[in-house]
């Protein structure tokens, strides 16, 4: 018997960003985002606002969603939503509505780990290829994944401290950017010249360290300062360039050993970090001289979004993998029994 086309609806609500997408037999149908701004003047995600703002936003999400696949909401097959890592208030939000939608529609819920749907988001729209490498950097995580095909992922390494963004935003913070700072060190970095030297983290093998470079900025800062007080100012995109090329180059550093140690050519970056021109630079770079494959997806879908859960979430529909609805949502989240 012929199966009709599965529509799978992913709700994503583990940080700032509400996202409902909806995916039909794997593509992506529509992906609606909104960030939340509020956070912006507390110069960092503020939990009790992220959660709040979920439950205003996640409503009129699915409905634009909805809307836009031209689908009414008793043609969805299952509900695909992130159940950890991220914040515990705003996780819940998503988890809370997901569970809803199933229980009133009767549809199944597949609960989804938000690091495995980063690497997830390499293969939509995009060709990734096996065995391959995947670097996820955005505000909240840093994780090397080694898979090997679509079931078998290994984590190799992963931040011991901060985030790769939490760097750009702390570091940012620092030379008073505002928040999140990521974005304005890259147009800043654009300008100047990595002329100042700030130490790069020596860490065990694939893991990576990102609390020193604060550190070093600050101490660094905080000399110069007393010496004169419009250093930043004078030097703002040398400033930004110095830290920019620190944190690239402790990426690229751990991509290369993992590269090397386990003879893989394709290389894939996902979350908001893989944004960084200077980054994107140092790969392309990189990808010319050791012949790799490089896989980096559209923004939309590096970003937090709820496509990457939808996609991943239809992958576990197939495989009949779904979850009770007593399913916790959990902030912190073990991904070395990763399995996609
Ligand atoms: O993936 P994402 O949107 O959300 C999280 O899961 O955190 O990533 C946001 C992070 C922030 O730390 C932001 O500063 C950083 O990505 N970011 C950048 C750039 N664009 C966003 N960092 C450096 N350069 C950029 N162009
Ligand atoms: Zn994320």
């Amino acid at each position: 018997m012929e199966r009709g086309t599965i529509y799978i609806l992913g709700i994503e609500t583990s940080c700032d960003d509400t996202s409902v997408a909806i995916v039909s037999d794997g593509a992506v149908l529509a992906n609606f985002t909104t960030s939340q701004w509020i956070h912006e003047k507390f110069g960092g995600v503020v939990p009790e606002y992220a959660s709040r703002f979920h439950v205003e936003a996640i409503a009129e999400m699915a409905e634009m969603a909805l809307n836009a696949a031209k689908l009414n909401i008793d043609q969805i097959h299952a509900v695909a939503v992130t159940n950890g890592p991220g914040l515990m208030g705003s996780l819940l939000v998503g988890l809370s509505f997901a569970k809803g939608l199933c229980l009133s529609l009767g549809i199944p819920l597949i609960a989804i780990n938000h690091l495995q749907a980063h690497a997830m988001s390499l293969f939509i729209e995009e060709n990734a290829a096996f065995p391959l490498l995947c670097l996820t950097v955005s505000g909240g995580h840093t994780q090397l994944l080694l898979m090997r095909n679509a079931c078998e992922i290994e984590l190799l390494g992963q931040t011991l401290d901060d985030a790769a963004g939490e760097a750009f935003d702390k570091t940012g913070k620092l030379l008073g950017l505002p928040y999140p700072a990521g974005p304005w060190m890259d147009k800043y970095a654009a300008l100047g010249t990595a002329s100042f030297d700030f130490p790069l983290s020596q860490t065990p093998r694939f893991d990576y360290s990102f609390s020193g470079i604060k550190t070093s900025v600050l101490y660094f800062l905080k000399k110069q300062l007393a010496q004169s007080p419009e250093f930043i100012e004078k030097h703002r995109n040398d400033l930004c360039a110095s830290i920019q090329q620190a944190i690239v180059r402790m990426l690229t550093a751990k991509l290369i050993l993992a590269a090397e140690a386990f003879g893989v050519r394709n290389i894939g970056v996902a979350g908001g970090v893989s944004a960084n021109s200077g980054l994107r630079r140092e790969l392309n770079d990189l990808a010319l001289q050791k012949g790799w494959k490089l896989f980096i997806p559209k923004m939309a879908y590096c970003t937090d979004n709820a496509a990457m859960i939808a996609s991943l979430g239809y992958k576990k529909y197939l495989r009949g993998e779904f979850s009770n609805l007593e399913t916790p949502a959990l902030a912190r989240f073990p991904v070395t029994e990763a399995k996609v």
